[in-house]
């Protein structure tokens, strides 16, 4: 079985229709550096959305009928690729199907572990690399800072608040409700947050960073951001990762109109995509992996059980309903 994309959804909200599930068995030959994989686990992101739109530069594009692609893990049934063998467990860009043939290229060796599919698409995987990276690398935190997050309840917030709180930060965490505003404080040992669904948050910055925001992790964009901007340090770095708030609205809006305190606080900011940083993957994987084994950082995923209820699923980021990574299973490795 395969979910196929069966309308672009630029400027609107997802919606079910937006595939077709097409039972039809992919039985091809596999050609020179190709693979036959199963399908195992699958990862959700923002992202996706902008794929199915070709709203990206950096992603392949897509044409309507393609296996919606997404982010996964899987176990080659077949190889025509050097150096991948049947059994193995392999990480890259695969698809919602049940089994796909995949080129070999940009495809990872997992190295087998117990639940190697949930730790390699979570901490392990494209969110824990990013906020690693984004923040070590553009954010460069120093203790004593302040460091805002917003989206901080997320698969990549919940991780750059974490990472902050080893740099030795102040973490202030903007979130949709009481209950994701409770996990990170009390769960994950953010100094604050503050519910932008019921608290107002350029007083409540204002009051919580005096001194100002050294470090502004952005995943929404919009008016969030310019609030944010508004209340930048001295030398502060703007990390732009996402502009979730942006995704699902029609053509390009404003920027933000604070943006030329870039320039009273000889600010910096900077966007990037986690693909700037492939040759150091490795790097990362290493640092998240001892910092889980120390207790010092907290992954929370949650696992939805079935290709089926794909579509549903991925809707659910842009509703705020997830805390931290959400994952569809489809099958387990044999
Ligand atoms: N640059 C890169 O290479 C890179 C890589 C990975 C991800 N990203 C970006 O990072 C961001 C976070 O990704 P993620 O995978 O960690 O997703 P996520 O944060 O786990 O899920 C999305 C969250 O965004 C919030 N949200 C949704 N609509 C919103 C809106 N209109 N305004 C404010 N918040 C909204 C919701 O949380 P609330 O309940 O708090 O609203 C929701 O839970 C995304 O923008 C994504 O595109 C960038």
């Amino acid at each position: 079985m395969q979910w196929r994309i069966a309308a672009r959804p630029t400027g609107r909200e997802l919606r079910a229709d937006d595939y077709t599930r097409d039972d039809r068995p992919l039985d091809a030959p596999l050609a020179e550096g190709e693979l036959r994989v199963r399908v195992l686990m699958l990862s959700c992101d923002p992202a996706q959305k902008g794929w199915m739109e070709n709203a990206g530069g950096y992603a392949a594009p897509t044409e309507i009928g393609d296996i919606m692609p997404a982010g996964g893990i899987g176990q080659v049934i077949e190889s025509a690729a050097p150096g991948f063998a049947p059994g193995d467990l392999i990480q890259g860009s695969l698809g919602w199907a049940e089994e796909m043939i995949v080129s070999a290229t940009g495809k990872r060796v997992v190295p087998p572990e117990p639940d190697a599919p949930r730790l390699n698409l979570g901490l392990l995987g494209s969110s824990g690399l990013t906020a690693y990276f984004g923040l070590t690398r553009i954010g460069e935190p120093r203790a004593g800072d302040t460091l805002v997050v917003n989206g901080a309840a997320g698969a990549v917030g919940s991780i750059v608040g974490q990472l902050g709180k080893i740099a030795g930060c102040r973490v202030i965490g903007i979130a949709g409700g009481e209950t994701k505003c409770r996990w990170l404080t009390q769960e994950l040992g953010f100094d604050h947050a503050i519910d932008y669904k019921t608290e107002k948050v350029k007083p409540r910055i204002r009051e919580l960073a005096p001194r100002g925001i050294d470090v502004l992790w952005d995943n929404v964009g919009g008016d969030m951001l310019d609030d944010l901007m508004a209340r930048i340090a001295h030398k502060a770095r703007v990390v732009i990762c996402g502009g979730i708030a942006r995704y699902q609205q029609q053509g390009t809006p404003p920027g933000p109109g604070n943006y030329f305190n870039i320039v009273f606080k000889s600010a910096r900011m900077e966007g990037f995509l986690l693909s700037d940083f492939t040759s150091d993957h490795d790097l990362g994987r290493e640092r998240l992996r001892a910092w889980l084994a120390e207790g010092r950082i907290k992954q929370r995923d949650e696992v939805v059980d079935g290709l089926e209820n794909a579509p549903e699923t991925l809707m659910r980021l842009f509703r705020g309903d997830n805390v931290g990574k959400l994952l569809i299973k489809v099958a387990e490795p044999t």
